[in-house]
């Protein structure tokens, strides 16, 4: 079963509670989006595999480490998703950045795909799938479907908020698949909305509300 790890520090904590408040606007919500996905980055990247380099230093010659492993690509869900590409980058600026574009339809909540464009060679490659919401967990689960179906095999999901029935669904679909979030919150509403969560991510992020 993949892993949930909920990253908890004070730093996110107090980012998470200014994109919760309905009072943010968009421009002060994109940049706490980002710093959010920068820090959640660091943790993310925390078990990258390390390999030894020989380098020469001003006085000797000296082995080090270095990143070792698959390259890494970056796969931002849109919308929301681009929201959390900047933050991510700066922590791992050589990464490709792949896109899927899925929707949820507002009546049947159903997510439905209209654009794929990923790097090649993706069975080769550390995929971090980034969305900002992973709610009833159907446009999760249909993006990875879909990545798994051009070849990927080695996907982390990352998100700002989760709610239970989402985690459930990503796990049971794609017990391979280890989700990092920074906030694990109480439940969907009726309408597949996350409580207390922090609205329509993407809605948001855009300034479409
Ligand atoms: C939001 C969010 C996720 C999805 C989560 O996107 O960014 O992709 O909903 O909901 P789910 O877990 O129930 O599928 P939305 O469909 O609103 O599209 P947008 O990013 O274009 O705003
Ligand atoms: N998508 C969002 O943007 N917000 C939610 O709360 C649920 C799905």
């Amino acid at each position: 079963m993949g892993n949930v790890q909920v990253i908890d520090h004070p730093l996110i904590q107090h980012k998470l509670t200014i994109i919760r408040d309905k009072n943010t606007g968009t421009k002060y919500f994109r940049e706490v989006v980002n710093e959010i996905a920068r820090l959640l980055a660091y943790e993310v990247s925390r078990e990258m595999p390390l390999q030894d380099v020989e380098i020469e230093t001003p006085l000797v010659k000296t082995v080090q480490k270095q990143l070792a492993g698959k390259k890494v690509v970056i796969v931002p869900i849109l919308r929301a998703g681009l929201g959390m590409v900047d933050g991510m980058l700066d922590l791992i600026p050589a990464a490709k950045v792949g896109h899927v574009g899925m929707y949820r339809d507002h009546d049947t909540m159903e997510p439905v795909e209209y654009f794929i464009k990923m790097p090649s060679d993706l069975s080769e490659r550390q995929l971090l799938v980034v969305d900002p919401m992973l709610a009833t967990g159907g446009s999760a689960v249909a993006a990875i479907d879909a990545l798994k179906k051009r070849g990927a095999s080695n996907i982390k999901f990352v998100c700002l908020v989760a709610a239970p029935e989402g985690v459930k669904v990503l796990q049971d679909a794609h017990p391979d698949v280890d989700i990092y979030t920074a906030s694990l919150d109480e439940k969907l509403n009726e309408k597949g909305y996350i409580l207390p969560g922090l609205g329509d991510a993407g809605d948001r992020l855009f300034g479409t509300l």
